[in-house]
């Protein structure tokens, strides 16, 4: 089994641009349930009927409906030979089901990016002219708030997997850290 890398962090802080690249250079799948569901809105399918509201007020979408979308994509071929998870699991109720569907190894580590909230807001409403329905001031303070209570708790349930990387720097020196922690 290859590698199965977990990125944590606040909204906006690179998790989705960081697990792009390092999926490129490692040949594993990028698994995004942000980009999952977006898709799913997008499509106008069941699941993104019930996403699209949630998703823009930036609460987290039920976690039944997340962890069935995430067990697919990772029960497909590509997947066996590792992945990034990026935006998944998000919650301890998650976690949890991440393990009991593929063991204790399903995450082998998590690299926590660590941003500060002002420079979170600032890259947030600069993509804000992207479209993207929750980049708006309420639902970015919305979003952290989530972060707070549900995801970061996380970072002590996954105790020493978690490898604190500074990710506030130029994208490709964030990378470098990335790189650095992995060895
Ligand atoms: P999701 O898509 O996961 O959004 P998020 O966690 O809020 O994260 P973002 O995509 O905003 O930020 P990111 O850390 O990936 O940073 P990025 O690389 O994009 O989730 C969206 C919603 O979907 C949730 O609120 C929830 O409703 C739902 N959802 C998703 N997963 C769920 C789950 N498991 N359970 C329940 N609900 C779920 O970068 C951000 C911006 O900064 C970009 O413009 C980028 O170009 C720029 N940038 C990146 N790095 C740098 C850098 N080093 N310097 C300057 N700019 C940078």
């Amino acid at each position: 089994m290859g590698r199965r890398i977990l990125f944590l962090g606040p909204p906006g802080a690179g998790k989705g641009t960081q697990a792009a690249m390092l999926a490129t250079a490692l040949g594993v799948p990028h698994v995004s349930t942000g980009v999952m569901l977006r898709e799913a809105v997008a499509a106008g399918t069941e699941l993104g009927k019930r996403a699209k509201s949630i998703m823009a007020g930036g609460d987290l979408v039920p976690d039944d409906l997340v962890v069935a979308i995430v067990e697919e994509r990772l029960a497909r071929d590509d997947a066996a030979c590792g992945y990034l998870l990026d935006g998944f699991p998000r919650n301890v109720a998650q976690a949890r089901a991440l393990t009991a569907a593929l063991g204790d190894d399903s995450v082998e580590v998590a690299l926590l990016l660590e941003v500060d909230e002002d420079e979170i807001v600032d890259r947030l409403m600069k993509r804000a002219a992207e479209g993207r329905a929750d980049d708006n001031e309420d639902t970015i303070r919305r979003r952290l708030e989530v972060y707070r209570q549900e995801t970061e708790p996380m970072v002590a349930a996954y105790g020493d997997k978690v490898v604190a990387v500074d990710g506030m720097g130029a994208v490709d020196d964030v990378f470098a850290g990335v790189v650095r922690a992995l060895v």
